[in-house]
């Protein structure tokens, strides 16, 4: 048996997620940024990281840059989530950003974010699957923005 797309995404809509800013630099001034949940660690040694882009304009960019920087976002960055979550241009303008290694834009104030060189390009049906390899990152500290059930959720406080 088969199940519809919708089927599909509301299931996995239960797989509570974190939320990500995937980012690059295509050229010297232009950036460009992505909101994904469909990030995850994939290996310590080589330190290798993965997410799963959809074919479209940031698919095409990341092939262009051929790096990538993961920007995990908190739990007070739910306009930056936004901000990055629609089809067409996004750049980082007026956003407080540094660079580490492959000079891709670093969000600030996030709980975390790890800086890569793409490694392998996987094909996933409407998706691909990137593999960054890890040469740059620092932790930050916070509680987490998530995703879950189609909307936005924080952990419960437990006082
Ligand atoms: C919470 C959330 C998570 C998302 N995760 C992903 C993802 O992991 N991969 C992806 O390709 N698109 C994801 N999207 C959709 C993209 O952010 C958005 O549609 C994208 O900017 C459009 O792609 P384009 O710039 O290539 O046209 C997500 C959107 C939201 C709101």
């Amino acid at each position: 048996m088969t199940i519809d797309s919708d089927t599909q995404r509301k299931i996995m809509g239960m797989f509570a997620t974190g939320i990500t800013v995937v980012s690059m630099r295509i050229h010297d001034d232009e950036t460009w940024g992505m909101t994904a949940n469909a990030f995850t660690s994939l290996s310590l040694d080589p330190p290798l990281v993965l997410v799963a882009v959809k074919k479209g304009q940031t698919h095409e960019n990341l092939q262009k840059a051929g790096h990538f920087a993961i920007n995990i976002l908190s739990a007070d960055q739910q306009d930056l989530s936004d901000r990055f979550a629609f089809t067409g241009p996004k750049d980082f303008s007026g956003l407080d950003t540094t660079t580490d290694v492959t000079g891709a834009p670093i969000l600030q104030n996030t709980l975390g974010y790890v800086d890569c060189e793409i490694h392998e390009v996987l094909a996933g049906g409407d998706h691909d699957i990137f593999i960054g390899k890890i040469i740059g990152g620092k932790l930050g500290e916070g509680a987490p923005l998530l995703y879950f059930s189609g909307g936005y959720a924080e952990l419960a406080s437990d006082t």
